[in-house]
């Protein structure tokens, strides 16, 4: 009994050490800075920017020492490719304005009501059915990572083993369209998950990840040759979606890329259903 006690508090102590403190004095700063942008391949137009770049960096690091502090031992923050942007910044280049969901005929909802008894928080992560974080790049896919994450947690959750799902697949295969609505999925120019889940019906199953790379988020500046241009997927409609990408990779499209034969054994989707708003 006591030495799993001792066992389970060393493991704690590991465990916090990852929360840590950058130097706050001006030249640290400014040397970290250096090495952050050769690691994040920034290069600014001119003095000016590269100070005003600086100036926001500061406070960025500033800002998460801040949080270090605050939720020590819990959590933790970090410098990232982000690092030199405001937050006015980050939210008008990166996030999405928030958009209503559509609202669906009355049997597409998971109705809550009595009888059900919701714990005030629970975590999937620690039941290993949740893959890691993903970085969609620069493309406009979150659609189609919150899909096929939904869907990796459902297979797990479902007794098969913990599996990266192809999001490429559904980035460069659904054109889905719900023209009443005038939704579409438009690959890398945004989508919607009950679009996509009935392109996965129809489509038959999904590739995994490592079967079927994402790539759409990929571009390398330097090295022009190794980006990815996926085409836009079939069915795209351009009333909808707003124009095609001028030039695209047809040997990165869907039709040069997809393999039925590789499809994930026994992974269908029959149907599905929406949570209702005021579960
Ligand atoms: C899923 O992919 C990530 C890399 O993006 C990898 O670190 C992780 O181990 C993979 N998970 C599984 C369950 O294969
Ligand atoms: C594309 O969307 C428009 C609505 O903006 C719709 O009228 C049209 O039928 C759609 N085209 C196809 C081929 O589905
Ligand atoms: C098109 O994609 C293929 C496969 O990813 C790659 O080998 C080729 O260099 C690309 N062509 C261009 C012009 O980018």
């Amino acid at each position: 009994m006591a030495r799993s006690h001792e066992i389970f508090i060393l493991l704690w102590l590991v465990n916090i050490t990852v929360s840590f403190l950058y130097h706050e004095d001006t030249d640290s700063v400014k040397q970290l800075f250096q090495t952050w942008k050769l690691e994040n391949g920034k290069e600014y137009n001119g003095i000016d920017e590269e100070q005003h770049r600086f100036e926001l960096f500061y406070d960025n690091l500033k800002n998460i020492n801040k949080l270090n502090k605050m939720y020590w031992g819990e959590t933790s923050f970090a410098l990232n490719k982000f690092a030199d942007m405001s937050p006015s910044e980050f939210q008008s280049k990166i996030l999405m304005s928030n958009r209503e969901p559509p609202t669906f005929e009355n049997d597409r909802y998971i109705k809550g009501g009595k009888g059900y008894h919701l714990p005030d928080s629970f975590d999937w992560v620690p039941k290993n059915v949740v893959t890691s974080v993903k970085d969609q790049g620069a493309a406009g896919s979150c659609w189609a990572f919150s899909t096929i994450e939904n869907i990796e947690g459902q297979w797990a959750i479902s007794g098969q083993p913990l599996l990266n799902l192809s999001v490429e697949q559904v980035v460069d295969c659904d054109g889905f369209e719900d023209v009443p609505r005038k939704n579409a999925d438009c690959g890398v120019f945004g989508g919607w998950p009950y679009l996509a889940y009935q392109y996965i019906t129809k489509a038959g199953g999904l590739e995994s990840s490592r079967d079927y790379r994402y790539c759409s988020g990929d571009t390398d500046t330097k090295h022009q040759e190794n980006n990815c241009l996926p085409c836009p997927p079939p069915g795209f409609n351009s009333s909808l979606c707003g124009p095609a990408v001028p030039y695209c990779n047809m040997s990165q499209s869907c039709v040069a890329k997809l393999d039925k034969a590789k499809f994930v054994k026994g992974l269908k989707i029959a149907n599905w259903k929406a949570i209702d708003k005021v579960f």
